[in-house]
């Protein structure tokens, strides 16, 4: 009795929302497709995507407590991993996602380039997925710096020097990173800022690009003999 009543009241609700929203349309265009053969390899671009949310999740979780300027960002992490309640659990997942996402996205890629993906009508997918490895990659470099321990800040004095070994414009772009000659507050504060807001921005508008393209065209299967 209790439940029927319950699951009216839902039905209610959602034919409500479904009216305004068109919410059974929005399923059907989107989600309510054949399955593609079953294949593994094919469930790397969902795992990236896995990664890409669990990342943005727990990255959120440690701006609460993480201060990007030199004087304190190191003790901010350290306070995060000891003194803040399951701090080196989300602080770890975020660690370990990093490198796991970075992983996982190149295995994907070379999966559509071993099937061969990225031929008509799919070229776009796989020039956008291009930007998205880029991204990705951009993200694991500016994250690196943030803890500012040693091997942070080494790894991005090499880094930003490799930058600038770059023919004619490699010093200006080793300065634009550094924000000057040397690694400083400036470097600290500009790489969090992309690491938060400008690398995560364009990630998602290009996995809304990706996205669409991937439900637009549909997976690739290997021809049949007789295709
Ligand atoms: C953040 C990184 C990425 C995410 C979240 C992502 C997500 C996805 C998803 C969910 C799919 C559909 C399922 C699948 O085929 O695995 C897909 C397909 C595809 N992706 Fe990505 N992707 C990423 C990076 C890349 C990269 C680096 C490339 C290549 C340079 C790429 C090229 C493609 C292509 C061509 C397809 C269509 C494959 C087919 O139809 O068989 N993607 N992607």
């Amino acid at each position: 009795m209790h439940s029927t009543l319950l699951s009216t009241l839902w039905q209610k609700i959602f034919a409500w929302l479904d009216e305004r929203l068109g919410l059974n349309d929005m399923y059907k265009g989107l989600l309510d497709r054949p399955e593609p053969l079953g294949n593994w390899w094919n469930t790397l671009g969902s795992a990236s995507l896995f990664l890409f949310i669990l990342q943005g999740a727990t990255g959120i979780f440690l701006t609460v407590y993480y201060t990007p300027s030199p004087d304190h960002a190191y003790d901010s992490i350290q306070y995060i991993m000891t003194g803040v309640a399951f701090g080196w659990l989300v602080r770890g997942i975020h660690h370990w996602g990093a490198t796991v996402m970075v992983l996982v996205v190149f295995i994907h890629m070379l999966r559509v380039f071993i099937t061969a993906s990225y031929k008509y009508p799919r070229e776009l997918t796989w020039l956008v997925g291009v930007g998205l490895l880029l991204l990705t990659m951009g993200m694991g470099f500016t994250g690196y710096l943030l803890p500012w321990n040693q091997r942070a800040y080494w790894a991005t004095t090499v880094g930003t020097s490799i930058a600038g070994t770059v023919p004619f414009v490699g010093p200006i772009i080793e300065q634009a990173l550094r924000g000057g000659t040397e690694l400083s507050t400036l470097t600290l504060t500009r790489f969090f800022s992309a690491h938060i807001w400008m690398l995560p921005a364009a990630l998602l508008g290009l996995l809304g690009v990706h996205m669409y393209l991937v439900i637009r065209l549909g997976i690739s299967h290997v021809p049949a003999a007789d295709e």
